[in-house]
């Protein structure tokens, strides 16, 4: 599966890695996240670089559907159950921040960006309650958002919110124009290098560890989805989720505006005009990573649902991804526990990066070095857990507990080594280890089915050809190349 920006993303060059070299900051990963808040810290002087270990975007920036909006789902809703009035208004504020900053850079770079009007839309009659909640929480937080049951969509609804002015983007050509300003500005652009742990020591800089040497810096910024190095334990309070998106060829009239469902199977909505043609993306089908038995079957039906309603051909690409729902209700952002004050992290987007990783990035570079004029998403993102998080934390990290013990039993049932059918895998025991075996393209791959994260029995993802691992989301492919997830290694060969 391959998405369609990645299909159709600008080159972004790479810099030599240099090793024993001092930086001011190192920042982990070449998202939307990274580069931006790489690029801030460039134009205020610093000596930046950026260590991503696969190709820029190749994770969650190069898999999402790039809607730029402050009209989010239910996200405001949520968040005001978690963190009240106060909190959606400060998230808003940030949000806001990060979307105009955002377009602002689109329009200075010539980064193709259509203004939309975005929806997000009930089919039920418990859907229109949940969309009043959202109405009442983004109206008290300023936003111009209005109620109608008139959409371009070809069916009924129970109703839908609407909020003009909002914006879409192909992210990997934002995140081209972001590269190549950072790396002119002389920023440093390695690719294909890994962080593998970070050594702090009061009062001294940070000694970053990588698959290829080490090099030091004053601040190290994880921009890297989930935070690697465990510092914090952010891991027991996200929840990773995964879901789904196609891109179609248009072959008539589609809706114009950006659509987000309430009700299950959530649905979403855009279009993108590439290359000279017109698609549109829909999206939807999420479930907690590694925890569906046959994710091939959710690729399907979202392409059934498309076509069946839509004058659009079968999908030219498909793809997935993820990201992570905060357990606070708001995405953590700041200084990490542990760090000595000079490491931050950024996660807990849920699925709203386009504005929360513009927002986290101008946040977390006036942390580092302070501007004259401090940014409103500085001091806001360091959500405190409220005794209902705590459970709510407890209740998923529960779920992981018998994930765990599930994968554990599971994977001692068979002792069938063969290799299973074209593009299947599989997890037996041996010598009461679990080990994957699967067969992609003709190779069968045998690899231990343990990730070296935390020990999670890992399951086969049949759309990806992927190893997915049901506690924290850390993932692999065929041959046991880490792919994404707070792992820092790959899986062993069995
Ligand atoms: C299906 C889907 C649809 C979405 N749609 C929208 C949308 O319409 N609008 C919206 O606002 N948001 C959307 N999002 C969310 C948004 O795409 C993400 O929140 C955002 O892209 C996250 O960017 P990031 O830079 O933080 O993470 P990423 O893009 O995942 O970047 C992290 C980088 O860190 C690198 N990395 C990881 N570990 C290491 C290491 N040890 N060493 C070096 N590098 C490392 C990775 O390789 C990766 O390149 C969507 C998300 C999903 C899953
Ligand atoms: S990601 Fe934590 S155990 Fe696999």
């Amino acid at each position: 599966m391959k998405s369609l920006w990645l299909a159709t993303a600008p080159p972004v060059p790479a810099d030599p890695f240099a090793p024993g070299a001092s930086y001011d900051t190192v920042v982990v990963g070449a998202g939307l996240t990274g580069l931006t808040t790489a690029l801030l810290l460039a134009r205020r002087g610093q000596k930046v670089a950026v260590l991503e270990a696969r190709r820029a975007g190749a994770v969650t920036t190069g898999n999402t559907t790039a809607k730029v909006s402050l009209l989010q789902g239910l996200q405001l809703s949520s968040i005001s159950s978690h963190q009240g009035a106060d909190g959606v208004r400060g998230y808003v504020e940030a949000n806001r921040a990060g979307r105009d900053w955002l377009l602002e850079f689109c329009r200075e770079h010539g980064v193709d960006h259509d203004l939309r009007t975005a929806y997000t839309y009930a089919n039920s009659d418990k859907g229109r309650q949940s969309l009043e909640k959202e109405l009442s929480a983004a109206t008290g937080a300023g936003l111009p958002v209005r109620m109608t049951r008139e959409t371009e969509l070809p069916f009924e609804v129970s109703g839908a919110l609407e909020l003009p002015g909002q914006a879409q983007i192909h992210p990997l050509q934002a995140l081209a124009a972001l590269a190549a300003e950072f790396r002119a500005g002389g920023g440093t652009l390695v690719q294909g290098v890994r962080v593998t742990g970070a050594g702090t020591a009061a009062g001294e800089r940070i000694r970053v560890i990588t698959s290829s040497g080490s090099v030091s810096a004053q601040h190290l910024v994880l921009a890297t989805g989930i935070p690697i190095l465990d510092r914090g334990g952010y891991f027991a309070r996200l929840l990773p989720l995964r879901s789904y998106a196609a891109a179609h060829p248009v072959q008539g009239e589609v809706p114009q505006g950006m659509y987000l469902s309430v009700d299950a199977p959530s649905r979403s909505l855009r279009t993108a005009r590439v290359d000279g043609t017109d698609y549109l993306i829909s999206g939807g089908n999420g479930h907690a990573v590694g925890r569906h038995p046959h994710p091939q079957a959710l690729v399907d039906d979202l392409a059934d649902w498309t076509v069946r309603h839509f004058p659009v051909s079968a999908p030219a690409y498909a793809w997935s991804a993820q990201d992570y729902e905060p357990a606070a209700g708001l995405p953590y952002v700041g200084k990490v526990p542990f760090g000595n004050g000079s490491i931050l992290a950024a996660t807990g987007f849920n699925k709203w990066g386009m504005t929360n990783a513009a927002a986290a990035a101008l946040g977390m570079s006036d942390a580092i070095t302070p501007a004259a004029v401090e940014h409103p998403a500085r001091n806001w993102y360091q959500p405190k857990l409220s005794s209902r998080d705590v459970l709510s934390a407890v209740r998923d990290n529960a779920e992981v507990g018998l994930a765990m013990l599930a994968g554990w039993a599971s994977s001692m049932a068979g002792t069938d080594e063969s290799a299973p059918p074209e593009g299947q895998g599989k997890v037996v025991r041996r010598n009461l280890k679990p080990v994957g075996i699967c067969t992609v393209d003709g190779d069968v791959s045998r690899v231990s089915a343990v990730c070296p994260h935390l020990g999670g029995v890992l399951g086969w993802n049949d759309a990806e050809a992927s190893w997915d691992c049901p506690l924290h989301g850390s993932r692999f492919a065929a041959d046991g190349t880490l792919l994404e997830g707070p792992a820092v290694r790959g899986l062993d060969r069995a």
